[in-house]
């Protein structure tokens, strides 16, 4: 199958997953109390412009729409309703101009909720939806408009209030229950995560495909944003890394205007969205098509670490299993090469290792590519469970600077890291980067076949 065909226009996620999605929050919020759940505001770029609209993720995974200025209430136990959306009202002119909204009527059929209300009507029904309620569940700190409405109904039902009446509800964060539920992916988000893994695939092979000195980072992130579109994914989940040479010593590069160098090495970081859900793949390839020696050596390191660490990605392992697993790979390496000198567990437990390997190795990944959920329960790193998907992204990093000047040459100026998204199973994991290469040898077979062909297009022509 051609990649490039692959077309995902029908939303996975339907209306009455997204009902059960709130049926699971209901159920678990306490008796008397309310949550409120925000959705994202329009960001303004310059003058009128505003930033490609993109919904806050928890307002999705309860609802699925993807309008600005909306606010889902939730309230267990409420006979008139228990979910509640307040969003933009229709308007001809303004629907001539920006396209379509739902409006408030169509709320209960489309999103299944059990009614809608015009977002401008919020300062007449919330404060009467919050009176009386125990507990106000809401993520502070993260739409301060809603924020501040939030505060000014509470001061508001607060001064009303007479002395026999309750309190007004303390906030309580809602992000603990609703995370733990975004934690574990259902069957049908492991299959777009899946899906959403083969896209960004096809992209870097889009990508290593015009690897070359005649080449510029720019060149190579055009064509993944390109990929992504052709193949019905609409955006980046985070802003691309092409870093070539040097610059890969810079975690979040993303200034990607360098010209590749035929003696570099190239660092892609890159992965699409696919309807809200995120993927996330590394891998680092040499601009010439062939790892130098030195090239090599590291990069052997940093594949073994890779590999130590997906083999610690299963159950009964919690989540610091494979970033100290990728650790210890990685500092014998170190030590091998004449990097690092010492006792590998105590070099770790000193940091001394952070020199070169400055980041952790995992992190979960879901509707946001640094997705929710907590890492630790109390004291202890929580237990990996299937459903959960994690990223497994070990890295050597050797800037050419005043900290490396004792290092060998050939050593210097490098960053290398090799990513996979991981999903973990009732028995071991699955790797759903898994069709991109990062074997070295597969990787110059692949380069040279590639530069063959090229040949052969030039000959031809
Ligand atoms: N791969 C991008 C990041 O984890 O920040």
């Amino acid at each position: 199958m051609r990649l490039w065909n692959l077309r995902l226009i029908d939303p996975l996620i339907q209306p009455g997953d997204f009902a059960r999605r709130r049926r699971r929050l209901l159920d678990v919020m306490r008796p008397g109390s309310i949550a409120i759940v925000p959705g994202a505001i329009e960001q303004r770029r310059n003058r009128d412009i505003n930033f490609p609209f993109r919904q806050d993720s928890d307002f999705y995974y309860l609802t699925g729409f993807c309008e600005p200025d909306a606010l889902l209430v939730l309230i267990p136990g409420r006979d008139q309703g228990e979910t509640i959306v307040f969003c933009r009202e229709r308007d001809a002119a303004s629907e001539r101009r920006d396209g379509r909204v739902l409006g408030p009527d169509a709320c209960r059929l489309v999103l299944g909720v059990d009614d809608g209300f015009p977002v401008s009507d919020l300062d007449e029904i919330l404060p009467g939806l919050l009176e009386g309620r125990s507990q106000i569940y809401m993520n502070l700190g993260e739409h301060l408009l809603w924020d501040h409405r939030l505060m000014r109904y509470r001061e508001q039902l607060a001064q009303q209030r007479s002395s026999e009446e309750p309190e007004v509800g303390e906030i309580v964060t809602l992000g603990h229950l609703l995370h733990e539920q975004r934690l574990i992916k259902s069957a049908k988000e492991q299959e777009l995560m899946a899906q959403a893994a083969q896209i960004s695939v096809a992209a870097h092979y889009h990508a290593l495909a015009m690897i070359s000195p005649d080449v510029t980072e720019a060149d190579i992130e055009a064509e993944l944003h390109y990929s992504y579109r052709r193949q019905g994914a609409r955006a980046e989940a985070y802003p691309s890394i092409v870093a070539a040479g040097e610059n890969a010593c810079t975690l979040h590069y993303v200034q990607n205007d360098s010209e590749l160098s035929e003696r570099d090495l190239v660092l892609i970081d890159a992965g699409c969205e696919l309807q809200y859900y995120a993927s996330d793949v590394t891998r680092t390839f040499p601009v010439s098509g062939v790892f130098s020696s030195a090239q090599r050596d590291v990069y052997d390191i940093v594949l073994a670490a890779n590999r130590a660490a997906i083999d610690a990605c299963r159950p009964g392992n919690h989540f610091n299993h494979p970033h100290e697993a990728a650790t210890l790979i990685l500092v014998e390496g170190l030590i091998e090469l004449g990097l690092l000198h010492g006792d590998p567990e105590q070099l770790i437990a000193q940091g001394d290792h952070e020199r070169f390997c400055p980041h952790k190795t995992s992190h979960w990944l879901g509707l946001d590519v640094h997705d929710v959920g907590d890492y630790r329960l109390g004291d202890s790193w929580r237990d990996l469970m299937p459903g959960m998907v994690l990223t497994v992204e070990p890295g050597i990093y050797i800037p050419r600077d005043d900290s490396t000047a004792e290092i060998a040459q050939a050593y210097r100026g490098m960053g290398i890291r090799i990513e996979d998204a991981v999903l973990i199973q009732k028995q071991g994991c699955q790797v759903l980067t898994e069709g991109l290469i990062k074997e070295p040898d597969d990787i110059e077979a692949w380069m040279a076949a590639r530069a063959g062909k090229r040949n052969t297009a030039r000959v031809v022509a």
